[in-house]
């Protein structure tokens, strides 16, 4: 695997690629396939938590294959590259969704905190009939609330991973492949 640095890299930040588009594209496929077939013949809401998910939804959403519609939550836990410990609800505005099959669309499930808070928010204020998750990355290494998403594109190591719209302070989210960022000890 070679190491790369691009032109969005600030100084001395490594970028060295992880998860390629050509494997993302593929994986996608078979993850739409795995939707397709739970789903098939029902309505789903897909909740997507911006900012971080917004390509794999991009990318997802055209692979399906039933009714659906899209709403959109913003949540913030992470500061640099590092969790804060506390998840800062910025936009919970949704719609009624009592009765309704809802699907959580992240970008990445670290500690569990963010999908933990988010689930019994759900659960508690809106009453769906269903809520499953899907992941585009899974950091299992790194759980420390018990959340176990139902669909998962990559497990991947406990490593801090840019790109494919996960961002390190809000930068590298264009990079189409996902990339393992390295940091310099005190930046
Ligand atoms: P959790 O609450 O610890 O599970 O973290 C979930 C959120 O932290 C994700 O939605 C991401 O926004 C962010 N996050 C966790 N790990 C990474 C990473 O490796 N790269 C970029 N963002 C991350
Ligand atoms: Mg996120």
């Amino acid at each position: 695997m070679s190491t790369s640095t691009t032109s969005t890299t600030p100084p001395q930040a490594v970028l060295t690629p992880y998860i390629t588009t050509s494997q993302i594209n593929a994986r996608l496929d078979t993850l739409a396939d795995e939707l397709n077939a739970d789903y098939a013949g029902q309505s789903v809401v897909l909740v997507s938590v911006l900012k971080g998910s917004f390509m794999f939804l991009a990318d997802l959403i055209r692979r399906l294959t039933f009714d659906c519609t899209v709403e959109f939550v913003r949540l913030a836990s992470y500061e640099g590259t590092s969790s804060t410990g506390s998840v800062k609800p910025v936009d919970l505005s949704l719609p009624v969704l009592k009765d309704k099959h809802v699907l959580i669309i992240e970008d990445i499930v670290d500690t569990g905190l963010t999908l933990n808070m988010f689930l019994e928010y759900l659960k508690s204020v809106h009453q769906p009939a269903s809520i499953k998750i899907a992941v585009f990355l899974d950091k299992k290494a790194a759980r420390q609330h018990a959340i176990t998403p139902h669909f998962v594109g990559f497990d991947i190591q406990d490593q801090f991973v840019v790109g494919y719209g996960l961002d390190a302070d809000g930068r590298y989210r264009n990079l189409p492949e996902v990339c393992i960022l390295e940091q310099p000890s005190g930046s």
